[in-house]
């Protein structure tokens, strides 16, 4: 009888990792009871509390007994243990299997949150899985009974890019196995192996074989298996002999691949973004979640996506189907996993809304055997109908003879005996266990190397024992005494290893690549316990030494990204070089992308290479930075740079893209290996995308001249992402009048805030584009360069200039702000105007601005203006922690601010002074004007104009201090952009702090320079004004 069952979800939450302790991340996760509120890392008010059925916080409060087990740490501890979880879920699970109902348990999580160590666990700390069958062997041993019959079958699929892998089958299987739909058992997967099991050690052994061929599946790309779904099931039958009566259970353990793939899939922006899904399956999952919890609320679902992907069909039953479903949902604790954790939760909760129908399993065995034939009966006709029709339906009848075989074959299998069957899977097993005491012999003995996996479940399953003599290392067997690694960019003589007076050496063969602790080899070395092998593309291995050499390490501290960041250091790219005081969340999200996204840069390179695609892939660093028109340091992102080896055409690539395409080329790949003709058209090509034209780099330029109507003639520098300089930029901001003439050198302001609610026009003059590395590389390339002003939507741009490495431009844009705002002022103050360098190659669409709805004065002068929220966003945006760079510019802004009120005195004297000239020249014209004119020429040197002349000199000194600041400004972003090197490398080190020791201290010299400047201005003007109160004083007596 059909009972409704809602599905269960629980949440547990892992202790941190080592990389998120190292980084001080937070925990960002509390729970009480079973309710969890998560709380956002930029924002602690704004916290979100969702209900569960079970919660386990395996976060704190645990240690570590003397078998290695985490277990609570006292009384008091709320910490749950994997016996707990298993006591919830597993117990369950198996009161519901003796029931004959059917079960799933689904593990869903983002990687590294814990689903294969809940649903399979580490060592001694056994997940639900092995948990569940050791109980379940241990029950049906006390409960035998004389006329009843236990049979146990295990099953392993995984399921990667929609093509199923059955990791029992003993040969390999291309295109993955079939799934089949048949009105008896929905869908089902064709000529999966159901292996019977009499033991636990058995069920051990297969889960080993298992994740043994995970690690070696077909293309031997390291990365996948957090990719792919791994769905474990256990058929539990209860025959009773005498009734002819058969309860049976499929109990459906999944381990689900890590929920971020999601976001890559159809990466945003990408050309190929309709055809793919990096996990089609995963998003399918989500759909049907989403409509089935829909139903349960009883709004109306047309359909429920099942057909859509092969995770959801083999799940049928037990989404909203006869299955005892339960979820666990599994998040990290760190600040870093915050959206992450959010996005599992709500997708947790959804879940929790589905009912499923369940109904207990017990048929019997005849009428199963009367329902194949029945539905055989079926199947005949159906092609007996098709033959009779003619021709047609070739495909159609070939579907049919293969349902009509699986029916039988089945059938067979009902007849045969459970005995005969175990026999059979008996004999394999003391093989295997042979095997297996051998390998425990050979670890006592020799040396030798233990595979590295990127998901740490099948890190040690590859042991490769270094025996006496020579060994060579490689793709081939045809050697007497070889260690085969079938591994990506592994030649078949890779390196030889040689084990002499129990000494261990290695020696790479050629040009084979082999890195040694994060370092590339080029010579023989000896081994030394615990050293880290890269082998080619991917193949990671930790080397084991002698029985003497060991220590009982934790080898699971050497993990894949302990290796990645060993690389990354090496390439001067280490975690503390991004931030040593405190590590920010978004440099420690920068640095594990980086770390995680290198190796399938280097898989790129390597199919690239195998498919003869000529192009090569580059792991960069992005400094956002450049955006920033304040020249702050504040997000950094990863990308890829693409480079076409033929053309030198060049791409750049978002991570999430890269990724996206990354995935298509795998399948592509496997295609290539499976020798099938790869041929694609570009359309659907991942290796090609329409030429574009490519970010190079960004200069600053200072507006705060601006402020004082001060021109300003600069020779600036694009500098890269990488902070290399690019080209030189040689661009005025000259103000001018409405009609576009410069200002004359009268028009020069002391204090800007004469300026407010004025009209101000300027211009920006690009002039010329010098030395551009872009084209020096190559000549038939082009470049533009595009800003923006202030918050004006549209960027403008320069024409396009091509095959020339000094490009002269000449642009000349004049814009307008109507009414200046004190706010406007502000930002001119304190922000730059960031020009982009654009460059542009063959074929590649040139940049244009829209001008279309662009407002412009009369003369044809760019309306701009400074909208208040942009600029106190800006504000707002500051520093909170200032360098020391920063204490000394803003000495310097208070100097400067004195400076401004020295001047404001001098300003009030000189009306004063005006004031009392007019008076005095009103009140008693005298024939002697023209000789005071001449006397003050005598005095100054200089032309006496309307305006005070010490007015004018004041004037020309701020525009000198301003275009020396310009360059003072640019020096300190530069300074704050430089990041020291690899800490362990003394040498690198030293050259490091000589070269920024020169940098502080040329960037002292201009700061002094720049002031001392001023100082020496400002003392000659005030002089001066002595001067002219003498002589003033002589006059008007
Ligand atoms: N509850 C826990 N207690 C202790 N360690 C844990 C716990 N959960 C996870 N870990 C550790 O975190 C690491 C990652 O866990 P795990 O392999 O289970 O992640 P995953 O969710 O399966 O990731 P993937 O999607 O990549 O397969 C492992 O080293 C594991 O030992
Ligand atoms: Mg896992």
């Amino acid at each position: 009888m059909l009972s409704a069952d809602s599905v269960k979800v629980a949440v547990r939450v892992r202790p941190f990792n080592q990389m998120e302790k190292d980084a001080g991340s937070r925990c960002i996760i509390s729970m009480v009871s079973n309710s969890i509120t998560v709380c956002d890392p930029r924002n602690r008010n704004n916290t979100k509390t969702f209900l569960f059925d079970l919660s386990y916080w395996s976060h704190s409060g645990f240690i570590k007994n003397k078998e290695g087990t985490l277990i609570p740490d006292g009384s008091t501890s709320k910490y749950a243990d994997q016996r707990r979880v298993f006591d919830d879920l597993g117990q369950e699970i198996l009161n519901n299997a003796w029931k004959g109902y059917n079960a799933t348990l689904l593990a869903y999580g983002q990687t590294g949150s814990g689903k294969s160590y809940t649903m399979i666990g580490y060592g001694p700390n056994r997940g639900i899985i092995p948990m569940t069958c050791d109980e379940l062997f241990k029950t049906i041993h006390q409960n035998q009974e004389p006329n009843k019959q236990y049979q146990i079958y295990f099953s392993m699929l995984e399921i990667y890019n929609e093509k199923v892998v059955d990791l029992l089958a003993k040969s390999k299987q291309s295109g993955g196995l079939k799934v089949r739909e048949s009105p008896q058992r929905g869908f089902y997967v064709e000529d999966q192996m159901l292996v019977p099991c009499e033991s636990y050690e058995q069920v051990q052994q297969l889960l080993k074989e298992g994740n043994t061929k995970r690690i070696t599946g077909s293309t031997n790309i390291n990365t996948i298996s957090s990719r792919s779904h791994m769905i474990i099931t256990i058929r539990f039958k209860q025959v009773f002999l005498k009734d002819h009566l058969t309860k049976q259970s499929d109990i459906n353990l999944v381990d689900l691949a890590g929920s971020e793939r999601q976001k890559f899939s159809g990466s945003e922006g990408d050309r190929l973004r309709e055809g793919t899904a990096i996990n089609l399956s995963l998003t399918t999952l989500g759909n049907v979640i989403s409509a089935l919890a829909e139903i349960a609320m009883r709004k109306k679902v047309l359909h429920v996506p099942y057909r859509n992907s092969t995770l959801t069909k083999l799940l049928q039953s037990a989404l909203g189907g006869n299955s005892k479903t339960r979820m666990i949902a599994t998040v990290s604790p760190a600040d870093i996993c915050y959206e992450e954790t959010l996005s599992t939760l709500r997708y947790a909760e959804r879940t929790k809304n589905i009912q499923n129908k369940v109904v207990i399993n017990e048929n019997p065995t005849e009428r199963l055997i009367l329902g194949l034939r029945a539905e055989n009966a079926k199947l005949r006709s159906a092609i007996t109908k098709i033959r009779n029709a003619g021709l047609r339906g070739e495909e159609e009848t070939k579907e049919l003879r293969h349902s009509l075989a699986e029916n039988e074959r089945q059938m067979a299998e009902i007849q045969t005996s459970w005995e005969q069957r175990l026999e059979r899977s008996q004999k394999e097993w003391e093989q295997k266990y042979k095997t297996l005491k051998q390998e425990q012999h050979m670890i006592q003995k020799f040396p030798y190397l233990v595979n590295v996996n990127v998901d740490p479940q099948l890190s040690g399953f590859v042991k490769l024992f270094i025996q006496d003599g020579e060994t060579i290392v490689g793709q081939s067997t045809s050697f007497s005494q070889a260690i085969v690694i079938k591994g990506f960019g592994v030649a078949d003589k890779h390196a030889i290893i040689t084990n002499l007076d129990n000494k261990v050496t290695l020696e790479p063969c050629g040009q084979a690549k082999v890195a040694l602790n994060g370092v590339l080899l080029f010579a023989k070395v000896q081994l030394k316990h615990l050293d880290r092998l890269i082998l080619g593309s991917n193949s990671t291995y930790l080397y084991v030494g002698f029985p003497c050499e060991r220590n009982g390490e934790d080898l699971s501290k050497y993990d894949y990204d302990f290796f990645q960041s060993e690389l990354a250091a090496v390439e001067g790219f280490d975690r503390d070089a991004l931030g040593k005081q405190k590590v920010d969340p978004s440099v420690l999200a920068v640095f594990l992308d980086y770390i995680r996204v290198k190796p399938l840069v280097v898989e790129a390179n390597q199919i690239s290479k195998e498919l003869n695609k000529d192009l090569k892939f580059e792991l960069e660093v992005k400094n956002l930075a450049l955006t920033d028109s304040r020249g702050h340091d504040l997000v950094k992102e990863v990308i890829v740079k693409v480079t076409n080896k033929m053309t030198h055409q060049v791409w750049v690539w978002s991570k999430a893209k890269f990724v996206n395409r990354k995935f298509i080329m795998e399948d592509i790949y496997q295609h290539f290996i499976d020798g099938e003709t790869v041929s694609l058209d570009r359309e659907s090509d991942p290796f090609w995308d329409p030429t574009e034209a490519v970010h190079l780099g960004t200069a600053y330029v200072w507006l705060q001249s601006l402020n004082y109507c001060i021109p300003l003639e600069e020779h600036v520098e694009f500098r890269s992402s990488q902070g290399e300089e690019e080209a030189v930029l040689q661009i005025n901001l000259v103000p001018c009048t409405p009609s576009g003439q410069p200002l004359s050198e009268d028009e020069i302001l002391i204090d800007p805030t004469e300026m407010v609610g004025q009209r101000l026009d300027f211009q920006v003059q690009i002039m010329q584009c010098l030395g551009i590395k872009w084209l020096k590389q190559n000549s038939k390339r082009g470049i533009q360069i595009q800003y923006n002003v202030f918050n004006h939507p549209y960027p403008f741009c320069t024409k396009p200039t091509w095959n020339t490495v000094n490009a002269r431009i000449v642009q000349v844009t004049q814009f307008t702000v109507k009414s200046v705002s004190q706010e406007l002022l502000n930002y001119l103050q304190s922000h730059a105007l960031v020009l982009d360098l654009w460059g542009l190659q063959e074929g590649c669409t040139e940049i244009s601005s829209s001008l279309d709805d662009i407002e412009v004065t009369d003369e044809g002068s760019i309306i701009i203006d400074c909208a208040r929220q942009q600029v106190l966003n800006n504000v707002e945006m500051d520093d909170d922690q200032p360098s020391e760079l920063h204490i000394k510019l803003s000495k310097l802004e208070q100097e400067i601010e004195l400076l401004r009120d020295v001047n404001r005195i001098l300003r009030t004297d000189n009306v004063s002074m005006k004031s009392a000239l007019r008076k005095m020249m009103s009140d008693a014209p005298r024939p002697d004007e023209k000789s005071f004119h001449q006397r003050n020429t005598q005095a100054f040197g200089s032309k006496c104009t309307p305006k005070a002349s010490y007015e004018v000199d004041f004037a020309k000194a701020l525009k000198t201090f301003y275009q020396s600041m310009n360059r003072v400004q640019n020096q300190l972003r530069g300074l704050r952009r430089q990041r020291p090197p690899d800490e362990n490398n003394v040498e690198t080190l030293r050259m490091y702090i000589d070269n920024q020791t020169r940098i502080i201290r040329d960037f002292g010299d201009s700061l002094e320079l720049c002031m001392n400047t001023l100082k020496n201005d400002v003392n000659l003007i005030v002089k001066k004004k002595k001067v002219v109160h003498t002589l003033w004083g002589s006059v008007t007596k």
